[in-house]
């Protein structure tokens, strides 16, 4: 994590419910006191019960306990950003009312414990929902080069001015996989995830990464795709993976 900011990487995304606590712990292990302009982004709404599943943890109560969770471990007095993360039934987006639990944030906010409101895992109705309650900053849902869902949505989300964070930018628990992505890094003397990550900042101008890794190689590899340029015969080629996904 030193390596990463000292290289000037400014945004990092987190929650408490991951470990729960541990992976807060060490973030302010590694970086606290904090170099200003590092942006920690956080999210509420879950919890992880003995049995590893996701379960939601959404009541005003739990947020609140959430807020002063995030600021204990992180070592905080203000949180710089709060998504509220939407847990729904199944994996999949889901519908739903979410005002009582921006307005819980927006109460958080008032209080001055929250700089920014953000959303995770939610539809555009949901954003405009949240966008009566409070300013929306940014969403973070799943979206990379196989999972195109939220296409119409990032234009519009661009629009608005609200940034668009690909959760799963690199396919997440089943990594990016695809003959037209490795082809075309040969081509260009990258790997396939550099690819996968300079296609996503091409993709929009309000797009903002978070590659995870637990490897310094990959880290660097990941900053280095910043620099990638991709042809436009390649962004062509790799438009098609979308395709192919949703045929299999
Ligand atoms: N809002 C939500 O509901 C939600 C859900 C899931 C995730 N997220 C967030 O999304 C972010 C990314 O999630 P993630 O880390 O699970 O998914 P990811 O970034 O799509 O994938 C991470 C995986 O890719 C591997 N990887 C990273 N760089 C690589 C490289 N250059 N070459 C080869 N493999 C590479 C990592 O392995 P190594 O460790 O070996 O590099 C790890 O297995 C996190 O900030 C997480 O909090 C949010």
């Amino acid at each position: 994590m030193r390596e990463a900011v000292a290289a000037g990487v400014d945004h990092i995304d987190t929650s408490d419910f991951y470990g729960p606590h541990v992976t807060n712990q060490i973030i302010r292990q590694a970086l606290h006191p904090y170099p200003e302009g590092l942006v920690i982004v956080t999210k509420l709404g879950g919890r992880r019960p003995p049995d590893k599943s996701w379960q939601p943890a959404n009541s005003p109560q739990e947020l609140t306990q959430g807020v002063h969770d995030n600021l204990r471990n992180l070592g905080l007095d203000v949180l710089d950003v709060v998504n509220y993360r939407h847990i729904g039934v199944g994996h999949d987006l889901e519908e739903g009312p979410i005002a009582e639990q921006v307005s819980a944030l927006a109460d958080l906010q008032r209080q001055g414990l929250i700089r920014h409101v953000g959303l995770s895992h939610v539809t555009a109705a949901q954003v405009a929902e949240a966008q009566a309650i409070t300013d929306v900053v940014c969403v973070q849902n799943q979206y990379n080069l196989a999972h195109r869902q939220d296409d119409a949505f990032i234009a519009d989300l661009a629009r608005k001015g609200i940034a668009y964070v690909p959760y799963f930018p690199l396919g997440g628990f089943t990594p990016l996989q695809s003959s037209t992505l490795s082809s075309v890094a040969d081509r260009l003397g990258s790997t396939p995830m550099q690819v996968a990550l300079a296609w996503l900042l091409r993709r929009s101008p309000n797009i903002l990464l978070i590659p995870g890794t637990s490897s310094r190689i990959h880290l660097r590899e990941n900053l280095a795709a910043a620099e990638l340029t991709l042809p436009t015969e390649a962004l062509a080629e790799l438009d098609g993976i979308a395709d192919a996904a949703v045929k299999h």
